[in-house]
């Protein structure tokens, strides 16, 4: 399986790395301008340390890049943190960044397509671009950890979300402990 991974400048820079590490297959990696500062400010990584974590590497600018054409394929793209400005540019057909036209191209194209943002709290603004995108078919799967299977760490709350991530992409794991096991 192939798989596009796109980190984006919302906060949760975590789960992008987590996802990037768990992920069996072929990752391909988009990291925006501002993502990668969230990057160092919040994990004291540089761009370049999550990149290793990807087969293939893709600047956001580069609208030449593969990602950019239907005619390239893989499995699924995931968004991971989604800032609500990504998802409000995919939400109304704006394609002007690479991750933003990749996600425009999943849509046409009918490709799985999950978004993970991270906001709160959300202005009716998000809500009616989140509610727009799962009317298309888009999985929206919020950064919010539960907390039934009893986490004991940080590290068990990010699982948890990557977790529901890998649930949606098919890929079994012990993220997390599920109810009633
Ligand atoms: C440290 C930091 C944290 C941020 N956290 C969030 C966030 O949690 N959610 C969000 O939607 N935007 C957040 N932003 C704002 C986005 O980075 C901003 O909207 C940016 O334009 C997103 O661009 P991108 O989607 O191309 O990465 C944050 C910005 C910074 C600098």
């Amino acid at each position: 399986m192939r798989y596009l991974i796109a980190m984006t400048g919302s906060s949760g820079a975590v789960y992008g790395v987590r996802l990037l590490r768990a992920l069996k297959g072929e990752r391909m990696l988009i990291m925006s301008r501002t993502a990668k500062g969230v990057i160092e400010h919040e994990l004291d990584l540089k761009p370049e340390q999550v990149a290793v974590f990807a087969e293939t590497c893709y600047e956001d600018e580069d609208l030449f890049a593969p990602p950019s054409s239907g005619s390239f394929l893989y499995d699924a793209m995931v968004v991971i943190p989604c800032s609500e400005s990504t998802l409000g540019k995919i939400a109304n057909g704006i394609a002007d960044t690479l991750i933003t036209r990749a996600a425009a191209v999943c849509l046409k194209e009918g490709r799985r397509l999950v978004l993970v943002p991270r906001e709160t709290p959300v202005s009716a603004v998000m809500l009616e671009n989140e509610l727009k995108l799962a009317r298309l078919g888009v999985t929206i799967v919020p950064a919010n950890p539960g907390f039934y299977s009893r986490p004991e760490s940080v590290e068990d709350l990010v699982d948890f979300v990557v977790g529901k991530v890998l649930d949606q992409l098919g890929q079994g794991h012990d993220l997390f402990r599920r109810w009633g096991r």
